[in-house]
């Protein structure tokens, strides 16, 4: 038998301060997006960040999560997630970079990751980017009160299949709302022994497809954080946090502009 799933149903006045969160949060992306540039190290980036955050009177709920020393995971080229930012790795043209992080506004959580080009990068690899957007989108379709999580998860994998890239197993989404990793989990592939529960409205979930541009496979490092790919592809991650409503889902953590 499986554990018994604890899902918070999050009331209205909950609901508003997830959306506030999530507003948030869609402005630190937007305005990360446009200071990322080639030679600027790692670290430098989480510290722009970090400041983002905290201007807006968040908190970033990373730093000494389970021992975690920053308020950004930030994962370049063949580091799929968590990886720790450092002052001299420096961000090279032609790189690709994995940023996710979570906040808090008055005790509710916002988790969002996207993934950047720095500089100019070959045309396979935006697509790449750009396809891994797209996978979230396929998935949250069916974000809906009444269908069980593997509709999402199974139209993710699918869609990542047809485009030949791998889907990693090992990481996937989950529920969120005072805390950062709540039921349920939320895969990026099909389960077929196990469809997880059904989707009601007022839960709030995680949607995060993480994908390789060869093989499934990871490995992780010694550092207790880091992931990277086996074959040592490239790897792309785009999560927002998404509302389960009684009609259409509503995604909290987009950019103003997007
Ligand atoms: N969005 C990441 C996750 O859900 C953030 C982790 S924060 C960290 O795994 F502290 F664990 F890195
Ligand atoms: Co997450």
């Amino acid at each position: 038998m499986r554990k018994d799933l604890k899902i918070t149903i999050k009331n209205e006045e909950e609901i508003a301060l997830m959306r506030q969160a999530g507003k948030y949060l869609g402005q630190v992306y937007e305005e990360i997006s446009q200071v990322i540039r080639p030679g600027m190290s790692t670290l430098e980036l989480n510290d722009i960040g970090e400041d983002l955050i905290r201007q807006k009177g968040c908190i970033p709920e990373c730093i000494d999560y389970e021992g975690f020393s920053a308020a950004f995971c930030i994962s370049v080229n063949n580091q799929v997630v968590h990886g720790i930012p450092h002052k001299d790795h420096f961000l090279d043209e032609g790189d690709i970079v994995s940023v996710d992080t979570v906040l808090s506004y008055k005790g509710y959580m916002a988790d969002a990751a996207r993934t950047y080009p720095v500089g100019h990068v070959i045309e396979p690899f935006m697509q790449f980017i750009e396809d891994t957007r797209k996978a979230f989108y396929e998935g949250v379709k069916f974000a809906k009160a009444g269908n069980v999580v593997n509709d999402i998860s199974k139209a993710i994998g699918a869609y990542a299949k047809a485009h030949h890239y791998g889907v990693v197993r090992e990481l996937g989404g989950h529920g969120i709302g005072k805390g950062m990793h709540e039921d349920p989990f939320v895969p990026n592939y099909n389960r077929i022994f196990y469809k997880g529960p059904v989707l009601k409205q007022g839960m709030a979930i995680c949607i995060e497809p993480m994908l390789n541009y060869g093989k499934r496979q990871v490995d992780f490092l010694e550092d207790g954080w880091t992931v990277i790919t086996r074959d040592d592809s490239f790897s792309c991650h785009y999560e927002n946090t998404v509302l389960i409503t009684e009609g259409e889902p509503e995604i909290l953590t987009l950019e103003p502009h997007a």
